[in-house]
């Protein structure tokens, strides 16, 4: 499954009169990872939500591979083969595993299907009859990692994965994110947790007050202090 890359030029965003996003640009190559970092209120949240189009307003360009996606509506955007798994994750708890990926999956050119999933998520198919209220909150990340997938995911946007998840559910997320990325599919990643972004991603970029104000390597980002204690506190 190969995913074209995501190119983001000068997006903006408001929320009503405040204007949020001033001119975010990043590009994720095909089948490369890209992680965004910031303090609590940064915009990385509505980054991601712009991307989809589900902020009120917005402007500027975003395209994925030869597809412009800016001016379309989330479901439209889904369909391109962006698939978004915000923070709070919505898995149904009265629904089983595999009825959670299948109620809301239409076939769709290049979504995944039940088998794909399952070969992928091995812990999904031990409990694909499991309801949802009895999985972890590892399990339900996965789940709704692999329902977003089914739409047609050709880049993952995730928002803050692995919060509230045990130290070994991270890395066995870690593990399955970049098995997807091996399998050709991009991923942009949002993230608190410092070194679970920096393992799976090369490119960093750093978001403080809608803006980015840094991008590189994790490799330079740890070196350079004025940037970390300024844009992410640490
Ligand atoms: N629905 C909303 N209505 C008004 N303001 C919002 C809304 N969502 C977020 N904001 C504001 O936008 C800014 C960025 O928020 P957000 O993107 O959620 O940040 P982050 O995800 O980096 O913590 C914050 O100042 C926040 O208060
Ligand atoms: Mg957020």
């Amino acid at each position: 499954m190969i995913g074209p890359g995501l190119i983001v030029e000068n997006l903006n965003a408001w929320y009503g009169d405040s204007h949020i996003l001033q001119g975010v640009s990043l590009a994720i190559p095909q089948g490369a990872a890209a992680a965004i970092l910031g303090r609590n209120g940064a915009g990385k949240t509505t980054t991601l939500k712009s991307i989809m189009g589900l902020t009120p307003r917005r402007s500027g360009s975003v395209r994925l591979g030869a597809l412009k996606l800016d001016g379309l509506p989330p479901y439209r955007v889904a369909r391109a083969g962006v698939a978004y798994v915000p923070e709070v994750r919505g898995v149904f708890s009265s629904l089983s595993v595999e009825e959670n990926l299948t109620v809301s999956a239409r076939a769709t050119q290049g979504g995944w299907t039940l088998e794909q999933i399952f070969d992928r998520f091995p812990r999904l198919a031990n409990r694909r009859n499991h309801g949802g209220n009895m999985l972890s909150g590892g399990e339900q990340q996965m789940l709704a990692i692999a329902r977003a997938l089914m739409t047609n995911g050709r880049l993952l946007m995730l928002d803050e994965p692995t919060e509230g998840l045990a130290p070994t559910i991270v890395e066995e997320l870690s593990v399955l994110l970049r098995e997807l990325l091996e399998d050709g599919l991009s991923l942009l990643l949002v993230e608190q947790n410092f070194t679970f972004a920096t393992n799976l991603s090369k490119k960093i970029h750093v978001l403080g007050k809608g803006r980015i104000r840094w991008s590189g390597s994790a490799s330079d980002l740890m070196k350079d202090e004025d940037i970390t204690r300024t844009w992410l506190g640490v």
